[in-house]
């Protein structure tokens, strides 16, 4: 079965509860059933605007699946701060963001971490989006793959084929993340045939037909289509152009091929 691309919004620390309300209600006026069809979108607010986003998706019947940005890998404890993957499965929370590069790099997120977090969410009933993705200084030195194939490995390390089959994937470079500087084409394309080739290595080929593999790094409504088109780029992890509603109703509306 081919895979349905999966366009989310990673809102990241932007839009209070109120602003939030105000982006998916216009978004949704945007989106058509017809785009619905095509593909599947979800919004990664922040966690204070989870509950009203949540409120508006079910009460208008918006077919937006509501995600998480990060959540802790256990179900409760003393960890302040921490929001745990029942929490958010109880918000009727589809996706959650485990390993998104600002959490390594900015928080000390580590392999191992990401990889508990993978088999919480999954444990929750919950998809995880798992990010991986290299830094400048590692393509520079030539050592992308070996990164990329690493983090994959290890977010991986002991989750079950039939999970696996469901994960999705994002390749993001970190270079490419929130500077306007994209992947080329060739590149986003060849990385996400890497990381399938990964998966395949660890599983099988079902698997690795299976798994969604979403490029991210300053997509916009101008260079969705072209990533699109790829063989293994099945979907987008939209950051800042995911903030205004009209933005990223056209990066969803890639498929239109207007
Ligand atoms: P960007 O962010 O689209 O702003 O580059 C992508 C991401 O960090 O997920």
């Amino acid at each position: 079965m081919a895979r349905k691309p999966l366009l989310s919004g990673n809102w990241k620390m932007h839009h209070n509860h109120f602003e939030a309300i105000q982006t998916v209600q216009k978004l949704s006026y945007l989106l058509t059933d017809a785009d619905y069809q095509a593909v599947d979108v979800s919004v990664h607010p922040p966690f204070t605007d989870l509950r009203s986003v949540q409120t508006v998706l079910e009460s208008d019947e918006v077919p937006v699946a509501l995600g998480a940005q990060h959540c802790h890998w256990e179900s409760k404890g003393a960890f302040t701060g921490e929001v745990s993957p029942p929490m958010l499965a109880k918000l009727n929370v589809s996706y959650v963001i485990a390993g998104h590069s600002e959490r390594r790099d900015l928080f000390g997120e580590t392999d191992d971490m990401v990889n508990r977090k993978v088999k919480a969410i999954f444990a929750a009933g919950m998809t995880p989006i798992m990010c991986v993705g290299e830094h400048l200084e590692e393509r520079e030195a030539g050592t992308t793959e070996e990164r990329v194939s690493s983090q994959v490995r290890a977010g991986l390390a002991e989750v079950g084929a039939e999970q696996a089959a469901e994960l999705v994937i994002a390749y993001e470079p970190i270079w490419a993340i929130g500077t306007g500087k994209t992947a080329t084409t060739e590149d986003a394309q060849a990385m996400c045939a890497e990381v399938r080739g990964v998966v395949r290595d660890l599983y099988d080929s079902s698997v690795a037909t299976a798994v969604r593999i979403q490029y991210g790094g300053s997509v916009k409504p101008t260079n969705t289509a072209e990533l699109m088109a790829q063989a293994d780029i099945d979907g987008a992890l939209v950051g800042g152009a995911s903030l205004d509603p009209d933005d990223f109703s056209r990066i969803v509306q890639y498929h239109r091929g207007e």
